[in-house]
């Protein structure tokens, strides 16, 4: 959607996001930045204390400026911060070092 206001409806709008403290979100790019049902996502829950790391996959563009498109939707008490691409072939031990640094 390149109507960044837009916010469309989740199809599941009961996840248990109270048991974790810490939130991988992941989406494609789209028009460089998350796609807008992200947005309504972060607005449909209580992030507060919780720490949001994003990954994402594209046709190239980076995950830069993804954290602005989407840190208004959060409270400030929710820390939300770029984690990284996961473009193309991961080895799983990849993916898990990455994790675990986080
Ligand atoms: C509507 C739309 C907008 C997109 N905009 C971008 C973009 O701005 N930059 C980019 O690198 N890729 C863009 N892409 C490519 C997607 O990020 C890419 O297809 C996706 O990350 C890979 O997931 P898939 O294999 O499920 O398509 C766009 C794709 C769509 C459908």
């Amino acid at each position: 959607m390149k109507d960044k206001s837009s916010r469309p409806a989740l199809a599941d709008t009961n996840a248990n996001i109270g048991a974790y403290d810490k939130i991988l979100l992941g989406f494609p790019i789209w028009w460089y930045t998350a796609p807008t049902i992200i947005n309504t996502f972060l607005e449909s829950y209580d992030f507060s204390g919780k720490k949001i790391i994003l990954f994402a996959t594209s046709g190239g563009s980076g995950i830069g400026g993804c954290v602005d498109a989407l840190k208004d939707s959060v409270l400030q008490s929710a820390e939300i911060k770029a984690g990284r691409m996961l473009n193309g072939r991961l080895l799983s031990d990849e993916l898990k070092k990455w994790v675990e640094t986080l």
